[in-house]
C-alpha cells in the first residue's frame, strides 16, 4: 500500500476567491498547495473589462500569504456587449488567461451572463484566431422545460456540438463536468476540449443531497446527479486521459446565503481539495495518476509548463475544519467534509 506520494506541485484550473473579507479569508487554503489558479469572474460586478481584472488580480495577490508562490491567472466574463477587442488585448497584454461563458441564470452572479449565443460570436471568433481559451459554464439554464439534472447533456446538444463545428480551432474547456454524458462529450471531442472535474462530483450523488434529509451543503451547479455519474467521472479522472483535469470549483459563501430559503449553489472545498482527490485516486487504485490530473494535464491544456516545485502528501489522518471566520457581517464559511476524518494530509502543513 502506498502511503506517501510526492507529485508536482498542482493548479486549480477552476476557483472562484470572491473578493473583500471572504477573499482574505478563503485564498490561503489555495495558496498553501496550489501553485497557479484560474480565477472566476464572477463577482458582483463581473470582471469584464482588462483595468478591472487587474484591480482584482491585486486584490488577489494581497490576500496571498507571505512566502507564497502563488500565481492567479485571470478571466474575462463574457457579456452579451463584451468588445472582441478588448478581451484581445488583455489576452496579449497576459492579464486574461481565458473568457468565461456563463449562460444567463444557470448559476450564483450568471445574472450578466450570455442571452444570446449569436451576440457572442464575433467575441469567439477573435478568441479562436489568437489562440485563446473559451471557459463553460456547460448548462442550458434558460429554458424552463430543460430538467435541471439534463442541463449538462442539452447544453452540450444545443450548444456546445455547434461551437464545436462553427469554430473548429476553438480551444474550450467544459468546466466542472458532472455527468457521463459529459465525460463521453470530452473524450471525443479531445485534445481541443477538454474538461476539469471537481472532488464533490466524485464523491456526491443526488441520493446524498435529498434522499437524508436536504443538504444545502452539498447544493452547487452543477447539480451533483446519480451513482452512474459518478462512477464515469472518478474513471474518467483517475485514468490518466490527457482531457481531464483537475478545478476544485471552491465556491465559498456566508452560511446564511446557502442556508436561505433560496439557497445559493457552491461548495467551498479548497481546504480539503487536494486531500479528497489524493483519497478518490486512492480508491480507485490510481494515486499513480494524480500527478497527471493534478498538475500536468492542465498546463498542457492552457500551453504553460508544469510547476518545479513538489508537494508531498501522506496516509495520515486529521479532522478537517468545520467552519472558516470571515471578518465583518459575513461572519463564516461551512467547509465541505468540515468534521470529517480526511485521509491524507499534506506533508510541511
Ligand atoms: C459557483 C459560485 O458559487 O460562484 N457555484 C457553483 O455552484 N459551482 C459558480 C459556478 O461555478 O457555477
Ligand atoms: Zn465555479
Amino acid at each position: 500500500m502506498t502511503d506517501r506520494i510526492t507529485i508536482r506541485k498542482p493548479d486549480d484550473w477552476h476557483l472562484h476567491v470572491r473578493d473583500g473579507a471572504m477573499l482574505k479569508a478563503c485564498m490561503p487554503f489555495t495558496a498553501r498547495i496550489f501553485g497557479r489558479a484560474i480565477i472566476m469572474p464572477n463577482l458582483v460586478p463581473p470582471v469584464t473589462t482588462v483595468d478591472a481584472a487587474i484591480a482584482y488580480r491585486r486584490r488577489v495577490l494581497a490576500a496571498v500569504p507571505d512566502g507564497a508562490a502563488f500565481r492567479p491567472l485571470m478571466t474575462c466574463y463574457l457579456t452579451d456587449d463584451t468588445s472582441a477587442d478588448e478581451v484581445e488585448r488583455g489576452f496579449n497584454e497576459g492579464v486574461f488567461t481565458a473568457v468565461k461563458l456563463y449562460p444567463v441564470g444557470a448559476t450564483t452572479n450568471s445574472a450578466a451572463g450570455v442571452t444570446d449565443f449569436k451576440l457572442v460570436r464575433p467575441v469567439i471568433e477573435r478568441m479562436e484566431k489568437i489562440g485563446m481559451p473559451l471557459l463553460l459554464h456547460g448548462e442550458e439554464a434558460a429554458d424552463p422545460t430543460v430538467d435541471v439534472f439534463d442541463r449538462e447533456a442539452v447544453f452540450i446538444e444545443r450548444r456546445l456540438i455547434p461551437l464545436a463545428r462553427d469554430f473548429p480551432a476553438l480551444k474550450m474547456v467544459l468546466e466542472h463536468v458532472s455527468s457521463k454524458i459529459g465525460v463521453e462529450y470530452v473524450r471525443s471531442a479531445a485534445p481541443r476540449i477538454v474538461g476539469t472535474i471537481t472532488p464533490y462530483h466524485m464523491i456526491l450523488t443526488r441520493t446524498d443531497m435529498l434522499g437524508h434529509g436536504i443538504r444545502p451543503y452539498f447544493y452547487c451547479m452543477p447539480v451533483v446527479k446519480c451513482e452512474e455519474d459518478r462512477l464515469a467521472l472518478r474513471r474518467a479522472a483517475t485514468s490518466g486521459e490527457a482531457c481531464f483535469f483537475l478545478g476544485t470549483d471552491s465556491a465559498p459563501h456566508p452560511v446564511a446565503r446557502k442556508l436561505d430559503v433560496c439557497g445559493i449553489p457552491g461548495v467551498f472545498n479548497s481546504p480539503v481539495a487536494i486531500e479528497t482527490y489524493a483519497k478518490i485516486f486512492d480508491e480507485e487504485g490510481a494515486l499513480d495518476k494524480l500527478e497527471a490530473f493534478a498538475a500536468l494535464n492542465g498546463p498542457g491544456h492552457y500551453g504553460l509548463a508544469p510547476n518545479e516545485e513538489t508537494i508531498t502528501l501522506e496516509r495520515v489522518e486529521w479532522t478537517a475544519p468545520e467552519e472558516m471566520a470571515v471578518e465583518g457581517p459575513d461572519e463564516r464559511a461551512l467547509i465541505y467534509r468540515g468534521g470529517e476524518t480526511i485521509e491524507w494530509r499534506v506533508v510541511g502543513e
